[in-house]
This record gives structure tokens, sequence and C-alpha cells, in this order.
């Protein structure tokens, strides 16, 4: 009897809290985000609070939302996945109404059996609390009788979300409402005429620019929980170039690669893509964020070049692989492929503590357009073109171009360098240089005197990729019957 009680009581327990059991259990813990944001906490001024609101649901089409996607900042300090929901971090303890005292408190979306049976579990109040640890946690239906006065604080910390406000909120609890519930409670001029407009001027200690720095600060060093995160990321990713590596062949669409990649990331669990998958052969390898992949058939003497990070509970990786389609670099595609990993190579040698991004940059700059002038592809090195036209380095974390400090490397940051060389169609040198696409992207975390590099496992030698290239590979059995309806 007692053990079937308790039996029911586990049930019960599992469905008031959001049930769990099919989650994978090595997202971050909540003792991570917990200590995550007292570090905030320690940085923030006296006298201040932060605030963090949850990402947007943003409508794709009618009933169909983008797939949801919380912003790192909230994630970071919460764990928190769902939408519709704000988070305060207060430098000195606070007293409620009742007297309890607390530095935190989160607002978010209430349990709704209706909705949950559409969209997925939600945590709740009590969710958060039992899984998150956020004590003083509430439905966001709270929020506007909250009584939190915000003019007694020397500084409101938050970053500007006037660009991403919708404004047709779909119903009182969602993050719109909850956005403009705050800035009426601060008076918040508000540039969109559809939101609230505050009749009074704002209040004088709201401080937009200071937060993204703060929290760079934090989130530039990974902490050991984080890089187990991310090599698992860099290693899942890395698979997905050497798989492809083998499965390539002419005739092959852009869009079935780009599949592979994915195939092999979600084969080894990673829950979604840390950026939309960039896969160009030939001259569309030129187009540096090419994420169309609708070329239907990669022919024998392009190359392709391959960008792809898979997301691992919430890590990204950011590795990029060009290879020759049919298997073997023609001597043209050799000589800009060489320059652009001397041009990585170059960087790495300088890449330690105390190095500036700058510094990074430049060096991959100096030995590419030195190259470009020994080709005979640019006249002189200073000549200015757009060969080269980006930088070699950022973080990556949370975000694809995460936020760091961008000064100068530190240990356990984690970063990419990335030099590459993209010559179009009738780019104004000789036409046997024309469409080829090389970017080399690898991914480092920063140690004490050194780097660690951390996606090596992908070939990048000319050789390596030949090699590895001629080996078989289990998709060479996986033939679709054609869908062509030809009698
Ligand atoms: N995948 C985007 C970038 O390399 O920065
Ligand atoms: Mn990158
Ligand atoms: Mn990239």
């Amino acid at each position: 009897m007692k053990s079937n009680l308790l039996f029911i009581l586990f049930f019960i327990s599992l469905y008031a809290f959001g049930q769990t059991t099919e989650m994978p259990s090595d997202f971050l813990s909540k003792d991570f985000h917990k200590e995550r944001r007292q570090k905030l906490r320690e940085k923030l001024p006296a006298n201040s609070v932060a605030v963090f609101f949850a990402n947007a649901v943003r409508n794709r089409a009618n009933d169909v939302d983008y797939v949801y996607h919380q912003d790192p900042n909230f994630y970071y300090l919460s764990g928190y996945k769902e939408p519709n929901a704000v988070l305060f971090i207060f430098k000195e303890k606070q007293t409620a109404a009742n007297g309890t005292k607390y530095d935190e408190i989160v607002f978010v979306q209430p349990r709704n059996e209706l909705a949950e049976m559409w969209t997925g579990r939600r945590l709740g109040e009590s969710g958060v609390k039992a899984q998150l640890g956020l004590e003083q946690s509430f439905n966001n239906t709270e929020f506007k009788k909250y009584n939190i006065d915000f003019s007694k604080f020397d500084q409101i910390l938050f970053t500007d979300f006037e660009n991403d406000v919708r404004n047709d909120p779909r119903d009182s609890s969602d993050l719109y409402d909850l956005i403009d519930q705050f800035k009426v409670k601060v008076n918040y001029p508000s540039k969109n005429k559809s939101l609230s407009v505050n009749p009074e001027p704002p209040m004088n200690n709201l401080n937009t620019k200071d937060l993204h720095g703060l929290m760079g600060m934090l989130r530039g060093i990974k902490t050991k929980e984080e890089l187990a995160l991310v090599r698992k990321a860099v290693s899942i990713s890395c698979a997905g170039q050497i798989e492809v590596m083998k499965a390539m062949k002419p005739g092959m669409s852009e869009r079935e690669i780009q599949g592979i990649h994915e195939f092999v990331f979600k084969k080894y669990q990673a829950e979604d893509l840390g950026y939309p998958s960039i896969v160009g052969a030939g001259h569309n390898g030129c187009i540096l964020h090419y994420i169309d992949n609708y070329k239907p058939e990669i022919t024998s003497k392009e190359m392709i070049l391959m960008d792809l990070g898979a997301e691992y509970r919430g890590y990204t990786a950011d590795i990029t692989r060009t290879i020759p389609v049919n298997g073997k670099f023609s001597p043209e595609q050799k000589q800009i492929y060489e320059l652009v990993l001397k041009a990585q190579e170059e960087a790495m040698k300088i890449c330690k503590p105390g190095a500036t991004f700058q510094q990074l940059t430049e060096t991959t700059k100096v030995v590419i357009n030195k190259g470009l002038k020994d080709l005979g592809i640019i006249k002189t090195e200073d000549e200015r073109h757009r060969y080269y036209p980006h930088g070699c380095c950022h973080h990556i974390g949370l975000d694809v171009h995460d936020n760091g400090q961008r000064d100068m490397l530190r240990e356990n940051m984690v970063i990419t360098i990335e030099p590459g060389i993209y010559i179009p169609e009738n780019a104004n040198c000789d036409k046997r240089w024309w469409g080829i696409a090389v970017r080399i992207e690898d991914d480092y975390l920063i140690t004490k005197d050194g780097y660690d590099h951390l996606s090596a496992a992908a070939p990048r030698k000319p050789d390596e990729i030949e090699a590895l290239m001629k080996l078989p590979s289990p998709l060479d059995a996986f033939v679709l019957p054609s869908l062509d309806n030809k009698k």
C-alpha cells in the first residue's frame, strides 16, 4: 500500500514539475547557472538590478512559429528554455512584502494543460524552483502586480529590446506584454508607436549600455562544464566533415551534403544547429553566408565550401572545410587552398593569452595579400580588394558569434581562426582563378600558454583530405529509388 502511494506520488510529481525523464541529463547544471548569477551580481554596480527577457516567439506564418530558441544570456543565467519570461538579478538583497529576502526573481509562463497538449511541457513556477533552483519563481501573470520600486535603484541594466518587439501580442502573459509592463514601470521611451507611449520622461537610472559588456566578461571565459559541451559540439561537427569527405561524389546536391552533416549531428544527439548550414559549391562559396544550398548537382571540377556547426546542449561549434568535389585538388585550387592554410597556421603560431584579435586578423591578411600578389591575382600587397573581406576570429559558445571581450585572448576563451579567399566569376584577375572559394575554419581553446586545437580531428591538409576522400562511406550503399514518374 505504502509503495503504491509512493509510486502514485512519483508520477504526480513528474507531472507537476514538467516531466523530464526523457530529457538528456548532460545539460548545464543548476549549480552552474546559480554560480553565474552570483558572478554577474559581483560585477553589477552598487544599488542596481539587471533585467533579462526571454527570447521572443517569432511567427513564421499563420499557425506556425519559428523553432523557439532561448536568448543566450537568459539561458546562461537560468537554464530556462521557454519563452515569455523575465529575470531580475539584484546587486543587493531585496525585501518582499511578506518579509522574504531575495536577490533574484523570475517570472515564467504558467502551466497550462491545453497549451502543453499542443506545444509541450512547461516547467511553470514550481518546476523552475525544483529543477532550476530559482527559488523566487512566479507565474508571469503576477508580474504586473508585483511591486518592484524601480525608481529606487541607481541603475537598471538591460539590453535594448526595441528592435525585437513584435506589435501584435497574442495574450496577456506573453513576452511583449511583459516588456510593455516593464516599460510602463520605468517610463521607457517607446519608438514603436503601437506600444505604450509613456507620458512621463524615462527614469534617469536606465542603463542600456553596460550589460552586454558585463555578460561578455563572463560568457567569454568558459568554465569546465561549458568546455565539456563545446568539445562535444566540436567533435560532432568534425564527425560530420569526416563522413562527408568519405561520401562526397560529383552529382550530389548541396542540399544532400548539408543533409549528411546534419544527419551525423542528430545521430550524435545534437539538438540543433548553431547557425544555418552553409554548403556552397564553386562560386556559391564566394557568398560568405550562403544558406540557400540549392545547387542540384555539384560538378567534378568544383570545390565545395562547408561551414557547419552542431549545437549540443546550447553550445555550438563553427567549422569550415573546403574540399575538391572529385577528391583531388587542381593546381589552382591547391595554390589558393595552401595560401589560406598558411594564413591560418601563421595565426595559430601567435595564438596565446595576450595576443589581440587584431593581431590574429592582421597576420592572416599579411599572408594572404603577399600570396595573392605572388600569384598575380592582385598587383601590390597593399591593394584594396574583396578577396578576403572578413575578420578571422570570434568567440564561440552559446552563440556562434559569442559575446566575449574582443581586446585580447585570455585563458579558457574559445575562438575560431577562419581565413578565406573568395574569387567570384568575372573578378579582375586571370579567369583560371574564377569560382575558387576557400575558407578553413577551426575552433581553439586558449590555454595557459597557447591553445588546444579542438577541431583538429577534421583533416585540413590537402593530402590528408585527398586520402580521406578515397575511403568508402557507409552512405555509398544508401541509394534511394527515383521518384520521377516516368512510365
Ligand atoms: N559560420 C559563421 C562564421 O563562420 O562566422
Ligand atoms: Mn566563424
Ligand atoms: Mn563558420
